[in-house]
């Protein structure tokens, strides 16, 4: 069997002295899509960003492995070249930094350690402005400063664009469905349905059902309070939809 792309055991993390995440356990398989739901303040992004290596969350985990490989310890920047993409569930706003430069840059980076020669210019261009399309981005947008003015949807579908240009292993997207208007969550939708190919992987932060009717999760896991509470199938998705968290709250709710 091959190992899982994700595998997370005992995870624990602290933000600004506060513990947040309380051991968290998560096996993602290659090609997979996992979706980890969970009330405002349980630990979701906190999570993504422990696994993107930001360095004010403080990580302990009794295993995190990325392709079988630690990825604790590596840098933001190994993360990525290995393959790691978060989607910001608030993408910053980088005034001074072109857009379409910095994907460039983004893309030569991982290449350069992959070992592959830099893109050509052109070819860069022509396919930026050809996914740029299918996302509904105005052109304009790839020649703005990254996220500089852009509405909050603009944000969302430009965190697609960088993900469909970098094409990685495991993508976190923290609630990339928020603030999309209804044609644009189903452009985004259809792009991530694009970019499955049997191995690569997402875990989707989301707190609707919505995305998940258009890309079909194989899991779905709530979090509660820093854990896991309970993880099953879309009926899982279903449920919170029609009851809220409260039941998930009760400690019975753990595990299947
Ligand atoms: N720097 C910090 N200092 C103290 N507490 C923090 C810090 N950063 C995050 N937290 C706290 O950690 C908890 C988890 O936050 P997190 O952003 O991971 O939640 P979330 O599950 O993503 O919520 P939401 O659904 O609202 O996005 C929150 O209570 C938050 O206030
Ligand atoms: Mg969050």
């Amino acid at each position: 069997m091959t190992p899982p792309v994700l595998r997370l055991r005992n995870l624990r993390a602290s933000v600004g002295g506060r513990q947040v995440l309380r051991g968290v356990d998560l096996d993602v398989g290659a090609g997979e899509v996992h979706a980890i739901m969970g009330p405002n303040g349980a630990g979701k992004s906190t999570l993504a960003a422990a696994l993107a290596g930001r360095p004010d969350v403080a990580v302990e985990a009794d295993a995190a492995l990325f392709d079988g490989e630690p990825l604790l310890g590596r840098t933001p920047e190994q993360r990525a070249c290995k393959g790691l993409f978060l989607g910001f569930q608030y993408p910053v706003e980088l005034p001074g930094v072109h857009n379409l430069l910095l994907l460039r840059s983004a893309l030569n980076a991982v290449r350069r350690d992959q070992g592959l020669a830099e893109v050509d210019a052109y070819d860069f261009l022509r396919s930026a402005r050809a996914l740029a399309k299918t996302l509904g981005l105005g052109e304009d947008l790839l020649q703005r400063d990254v996220n500089d003015g852009f509405s909050g949807g603009e944000k969302k579908r430009n965190e697609v664009l960088q993900l469909a240009l970098l094409q990685p292993r495991l993508a976190i997207l923290d609630e990339i469905d928020s603030g999309l208007d209804i044609d644009a969550l189903k452009q985004v939708g259809a792009a991530l349905q694009g970019l499955r190919d049997g191995r690569r992987s997402f875990v989707l932060v989301t707190h609707y059902r919505r995305l998940l009717d258009l890309v079909p999760v194989d899991r779905v896991h709530v979090m509660v309070d820093g854990r896991i509470a309970a993880s099953g199938g879309i009926e899982l998705a279903e449920r919170l939809e029609r009851q809220g968290y409260e039941w998930a709250l009760q400690p019975e709710a753990v595990g299947e």
